[in-house]
């Protein structure tokens, strides 16, 4: 039996079955993910013990990897595998970090509404999210269909948003949680980006909106008059419907879409340990013909 999804909800999200990724995965099959992929946006595999190594072999059947937010945080890596970019609340001795550490703001700023690295150019395509061990209550993670959700939109609006750009800066999330203490310097190597905020997504021929936490200004507009628009869609992309929520069980992997989806992480108790550790590809855009 070969790789096989089953829907998860009613408008997006599939698990994935048939398929270990402790092994090499064959080209039908990442032909069938890339697939199933532009359909669901969000895919699920159940009990996949898999290690940096296999997780970053995976991910590069995908597309280049995309480094996050490492230009910007000078650290030294818990992990051997720098592919991979280590999600964990503590430090190599297994300690919880405070709450007030540079690395734990950024974890709990997943909590906003996001898509990977629309800071960067390019973005992140695909994420793929390996939980190792996750506490018993809270911290799951919730993903919106925001092409479900630019379909919903009044076609004002739609009209609207058409000619629209947003700018997305790495520090506004931070920022809004009080400041991560990120150096000039770091900062300096990420200066905002600007994407549309409707795109159309070229394997599905679907348009989708583009937003998110790190939208802090859209260009034409003044700053609190596109701040006050950035929330409004947000809520709307993000109304129950639009939203699939995942509980996570240990060794479950989460693969999405950052061009059609927004994510956030749920609270859950500091004082506990969380390790995740994800790696992401980037957007590959297509050169025009000359
Ligand atoms: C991420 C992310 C949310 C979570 O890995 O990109 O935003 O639940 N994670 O940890
Ligand atoms: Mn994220």
């Amino acid at each position: 039996m070969g790789v096989a999804f089953t829907p998860l909800h009613p408008l997006f999200a599939a698990e994935v079955t048939g398929i270990d990724l402790r092994e090499p995965v064959n080209a039908e099959d990442v032909t069938a993910i890339d697939n199933a992929m532009a359909t669901y946006g969000v895919l699920v595999f159940r009990s996949q013990d898999i290690d940096a190594e296999q997780h970053s072999a995976f991910t590069k059947n995908f597309g280049p990897l995309d480094a996050g937010l490492t230009l910007a945080i000078a650290r030294k890596p818990r992990l051997e595998n720098t592919d991979v970019i280590d999600l964990a609340n503590f430090d190599e001795s297994g300690e919880v970090l405070p709450v007030d550490n540079a690395r734990t703001v950024s974890l709990i700023a997943n909590q906003l509404w996001h898509s990977d690295s629309s800071f960067k150019n390019p973005p992140a395509k695909y994420s793929i999210l390996c939980g190792i061990d996750l506490p018993a209550e809270g911290g799951e993670t919730e993903f919106a269909d925001e092409r479900a959700a630019y379909d919903a939109l009044p076609t004002k609006l739609k009209d609207r948003l058409e000619t629209l750009v947003g700018e997305h800066w790495a520090f506004h999330s931070r920022n809004m949680l009080g400041g991560a203490g990120f150096s000039q310097d770091g900062m300096g190597n990420l200066p905002p980006v600007k994407w549309p905020m409707v795109h159309t997504i070229p394997e599905s021929g679907r348009k989708s909106l583009y937003i998110g936490v790190h939208i802090h200004e859209i260009e034409g507009l003044g700053t609190a008059e596109a701040r006050m628009l950035v929330a409004d869609l947000i809520e709307h992309a993000t109304q129950r419907e639009f939203v699939y929520r995942h509980e996570w069980q240990n060794h479950d992997i989460l693969m999405w879409d950052n061009r059609c989806t927004m994510h956030r992480g749920r609270p859950y108790d500091l004082s506990a340990r969380r390790e995740l550790r994800r790696c992401s590809t980037e957007v590959v855009f297509e050169q025009p013909e000359v």
